[in-house]
């Protein structure tokens, strides 16, 4: 199957799958046979530590024409300016924030050169934290693929649709779908839609599962049935093709005389996926109360505490509120985990104005947040008969570390957000 042809999926989260895009690519009973079929390469992508515990194993067998060594040393890359955790000098106030969507790219924007950083925590060596990134892009990769030393990106497309081509094969990601791309992974982005825009989670630390459900039982959440995973696809062309690294924070390139995006068969079960947000299977009170937003976990990321994660991806999909004599919107909160919340599409149920799709919002550990003043009027006063919260997607990145915001970042913060909380009346004693 070459790049052309209809993506085709396999369906399972963490499964361990076997694809070939030519019969016979895919050597049968063993891992690195003495002579692989046709001449090809075979090449272990390691995902976890080659110790790790079976059931936390990641790693996948593939099957190329030319091995991944085969290239010249990485340089500095000169583009995409804003893709950098950058800090600046001051520290950061304990505030809360929030941003407008990007602007406009340049004409001749790719997805890497339109990657800015909005923020992070820890660093990529110290394996754990994560990197939120928003894209804005008007131009296909071209001869370019990319991949992160640095991280697992998780893609949210907030506008515009996505085809990924993927050493794994090709990924067609919608507004609505969440794509996966492990650490390492090469890849290259067109824009079927000319331009596209959303977020990049680039986790830094152990690679994403699916939660725990513990009394919820077997099923609920996101169901493993709902990940799909590309069979092989590969590219046979000989033309340069710059790759670009991000490695240690910065950005190194280097030009191949062939596409990378050559593996022909793979097996294992490290590789990239997308997955439909829609097919969350929501869960809520059906008495009094709404239950911590932990309800709401797509993925998890775990720290080395356990029950702490070093980053939880959770969104706030499309519900029914039924909840009786219950404050419905979040309640206000301060939280020892730091949430970073973005909205790909409609209105978040906490604020009422200010927080429009391809937006961001930072609260950090122990920042005092929650609904703002309308919301909360609204909320107090409303007659609590069955609701459905429609036409919405919001997500948030919660990290047990606190984030930095780039320096870039910061000077586009609005200037205002405080006043979402202004104006409360002060409550009334007897
Ligand atoms: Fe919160």
């Amino acid at each position: 199957m070459l790049s052309n042809a209809t993506p085709a999926y396999l369906t399972g989260f963490g499964g361990h799958f076997a694809t070939e895009a030519v019969p016979g690519a895919l050597p049968q009973g063993r891992n690195s046979p003495q002579r692989p079929a046709f001449g090809l390469y075979a090449e272990q992508l390691s995902g976890t530590a080659f110790t790790m515990a079976r059931h936390e194993n990641r790693r996948s067998w593939l099957y190329r024409l030319r091995p991944t060594a085969d290239h010249r040393p990485f340089e500095h890359y000169g583009g995409a300016p804003r893709f950098k955790a950058d800090a600046g000098a001051e520290p950061l106030a304990p505030n809360r924030l929030r941003w407008d969507p990007l602007p406009e790219p340049a004409p001749g924007t790719d997805f890497v050169d339109g990657l800015t950083t909005a923020m992070f925590n820890r660093a990529p060596f110290e394996l754990e934290g994560v990197a939120v990134h928003l894209y804005a892009a008007n131009r296909d990769m071209g001869g370019r693929v990319f991949f992160s030393a640095d991280g697992e990106l998780l893609i949210l497309p907030q506008s515009g649709r996505l085809d990924l081509m993927t050493e794994f094969g090709r990924l067609e990601v919608a507004p609505g779908q969440v794509a996966l791309v492990p650490r390492g992974v090469r890849f290259r982005v067109a824009l079927p839609d000319g331009a596209a825009r959303g977020y990049v989670a680039e986790n830094y630390g152990a690679p994403f599962r699916l939660p725990d459900l513990g009394p919820i039982g077997a099923n609920g959440l996101a169901n493993p049935r709902d990940f799909e995973t590309p069979m092989a696809a590969f590219e046979d062309r000989d033309e340069p093709t710059e790759v670009i690294q991000k490695f240690g924070g910065e950005l190194w390139v280097t030009t191949l005389d062939h596409s990378p995006l050559d593996v022909v068969a793979w097996h294992g079960n490290l590789a990239p996926w997308r997955y439909d947000l829609a097919t969350f299977n929501a869960i809520g009170t059906v008495s009094f109360d709404h239950p911590d937003p932990s309800i709401f976990t797509v993925l998890t990321s775990p720290s080395s505490v356990h029950g702490r994660a070093n980053v939880d991806f959770v969104i706030f999909p499309p519900r029914w509120m039924v909840g009786e004599d219950t404050f419905r919107p979040p309640w206000f909160h301060r939280n020892v985990m730091s949430e970073c919340m973005g909205l790909l599409t409609g209105e978040y149920d906490a604020k009422a104005e200010g927080f429009s799709p391809g937006g961001l919002s930072l609260h950090n550990l122990m920042a005092g947040h929650g609904p703002d003043v309308d919301t909360w009027r609204k909320a107090s006063e409303a007659e609590l008969k069955p609701v459905k919260i429609g036409g919405t997607m919001a997500f948030m990145i919660e990290s047990c570390w606190p984030f930095q915001v780039t320096a870039e970042a910061l000077g586009r913060a609005q200037s205002d957000y405080d006043l979402a909380w202004a104006d409360f009346p002060k409550a009334r004693l007897p």
